[in-house]
């Protein structure tokens, strides 16, 4: 059975500042979806909140997994639940090697009762997986010994990222990819490897300005956010049209986020480039 995500009239703040102000959106196993939607608008708000990062307050809402009340659960038990964020520890750990915190994260996975401190899956076993998968994607293994995140170019970065995903197979991946900096290389290897990754068990928000992103694994729904809220929900065309267009026509269609928009920070659309 295929499971469903279910975001509720979600209403986040972050430091007593209403960000997202009823944000509605269902994801279900096997589909692609992808969020854009102008700086700001809270698109990295919404990773966060799922997660569950202190910082982000939820006011009002459900996120749900087949009922499951994702919000109730820590950061580990919504990984175990099936949801993974991508930016999940996004901080370098010295001394632990991408190697060793993937056998960690896979052995909790697969086990979602193990005790801190029981066995973790076989060493064998998990170097044979591991190199499967990196070989499979393309991935020199020698990033698999380099300590987690120390030191990782944005490309690596990104790699170690689809390597997590290939490896835990979530059921629901949500990658905000706010990297501008991306070569074309490691735009060609992200979206590929989630176009690769994107399956009957697997539903997949990408949050990303680039409409490039989208080129390899094509999103059966792109949605935009504005003031707040998901205001369209489209298909490939509607991210082909704000890329070609910029938010200019969203705003004029919506007006009333664009107001919200406009009050949650004035100054923003004086910063904006005025062909956008
Ligand atoms: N920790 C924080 N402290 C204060 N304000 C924050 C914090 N995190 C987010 N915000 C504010 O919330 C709003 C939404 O930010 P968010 O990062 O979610 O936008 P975004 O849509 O991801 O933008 P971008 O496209 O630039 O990545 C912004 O006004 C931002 O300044
Ligand atoms: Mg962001």
């Amino acid at each position: 059975m295929s499971k469903t995500l279910k975001i509720e009239d979600l209403h986040v703040s972050v430091e007593g500042k209403p960000i997202l102000k009823g944000v509605n959106l269902t994801i279900r196993q096997g589909e692609g979806h992808a969020l854009m939607g102008p700086n700001g608008s809270g698109k990295s708000t919404l990773a966060y909140a799922l997660m569950g990062h202190p910082n982000y307050t939820i006011d009002r809402g459900a996120v749900t997994i087949d009922g499951l009340n994702v919000l109730e659960l820590e950061p580990d038990q919504r990984a175990k639940a099936g949801l993974f964020l991508a930016f999940q520890y996004p901080t370098a750990i010295p001394g632990v090697t991408l190697a060793n915190f993937l056998r960690h994260a896979v052995t909790n996975v697969r086990n979602p009762t193990r005790k801190e401190g029981e066995e973790l899956i076989p060493m064998r076993q998990f170097r044979k997986e591991l190199n499967e998968h990196m070989e499979s994607l393309g991935f020199d293994t020698a990033l698999a010994r380099r300590y987690l995140n120390e030191g990782f170019s944005g490309g690596e970065k990104k790699r170690a990222e689809i390597l997590q995903l290939s490896m835990l197979r979530p059921s629901f991946a949500i990658l905000d990819e706010t990297d501008s900096g991306l070569d074309s290389d490691a735009v060609r290897v992200v979206s590929e490897g989630i176009a690769r990754l994107v399956g009957p068990d697997m539903g997949v928000l990408v949050i990303t300005h680039h409409e490039r992103l989208l080129e390899y694994n094509k999103p059966h729904f792109v949605h935009v956010l504005l003031g707040g809220r998901v205001v369209e929900t489209g298909g490939g065309e509607l991210a082909h049209d704000v890329h070609a267009h910029g938010y200019a026509k969203i705003r004029e269609k919506y007006p009333e986020a664009a107001a919200e928009e406009e009050e949650m920070d004035p100054k923003r659309r004086e910063l904006e480039p005025a062909a956008r």
